[in-house]
């Protein structure tokens, strides 16, 4: 039987991860987060004291970007050679950099190949992959395609929520920064022909997990 992918977009903020983490969990399926191998590879180069700002410089690295991430929900590792950078990706002085790698098309290529390799390498029968261009680039067959979006409003407050000690002003500004710029690479902010958008902006945790499972279910007894 073919391999069942679920592909996820989405917006900064719109919960996407812990959401496709958490219908992973629920569908037996595996979990690919692509945004962090866009982090992983901006941590690399500024490790490294490269500059990210130099296109030639960063394509120059691909060859050495030795990425590993854990694709079972329940057991979730960011690594680079032989650093575990799961906690270290998530820092401001990354996610503030990441535009630099994500805007070269040489890098999306890429990671995209590298994507495509994980999801046909995963054992599961199936596999959730969550960013900003799966729908349209990684998976445009995918069995699912959901756009997951939510007010921006909403976005904000489970940001300023997840990061303690910050404003809801300075969260919606990074927020609509990095929309912006991520928003000149890919669009993400409008579901394409065939996707199904999923709103949470009035549903809880729990809810949107559900709301995706449902998507999902209904794409299998179609096909079946
Ligand atoms: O999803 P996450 O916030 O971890 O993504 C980090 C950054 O990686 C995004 O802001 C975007 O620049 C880039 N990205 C991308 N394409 C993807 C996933 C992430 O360009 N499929």
């Amino acid at each position: 039987t073919e391999k069942i992918v679920v592909a996820i977009d989405g917006p900064a903020g719109s919960g996407k991860s812990s959401v496709s983490k958490g219908a992973a969990r629920e569908l037996g399926f595996a979990y690919l987060d692509t945004g962090a191998a866009y982090r992983a590879l901006a941590w690399m180069l500024l490790d490294r004291g490269l500059d990210a700002e130099n296109p030639e410089v960063v394509v120059a690295s691909l060859p050495e970007f030795d990425f590993a991430i854990g694709t079972d929900p329940d057991h979730y590792f960011v690594k680079v050679g032989p650093d575990d950078v799961t906690i270290a990706i998530r820092e401001p002085w990354v996610t503030s950099e990441v535009r630099l790698v994500a805007r070269l098309p040489e890098v999306r290529s890429h990671l995209t190949a590298l994507f495509r390799r994980t999801i046909a390498s995963t054992p599961r029968p199936g596999i959730v992959v969550e960013g900003r261009d799966i729908t349209t680039v990684v998976a445009p067959d995918a069995t699912s395609r959901i756009l997951l979006t939510a007010s921006e409003d909403a976005r904000m407050k489970r940001r300023s929520a997840e990061i303690v000690g910050s404003t809801a002003a300075v969260v919606g500004e990074q927020l609509r920064s990095r929309d912006r710029a991520d928003s000149r690479v890919v669009d993400f902010m409008n579901a394409a022909d065939g996707v199904t958008t999923v709103d949470s902006t009035e549903l809880d945790f729990g809810q949107t997990v559900q709301a995706v499972v449902e998507v999902v279910t209904l794409a299998r007894t179609k096909a079946s």
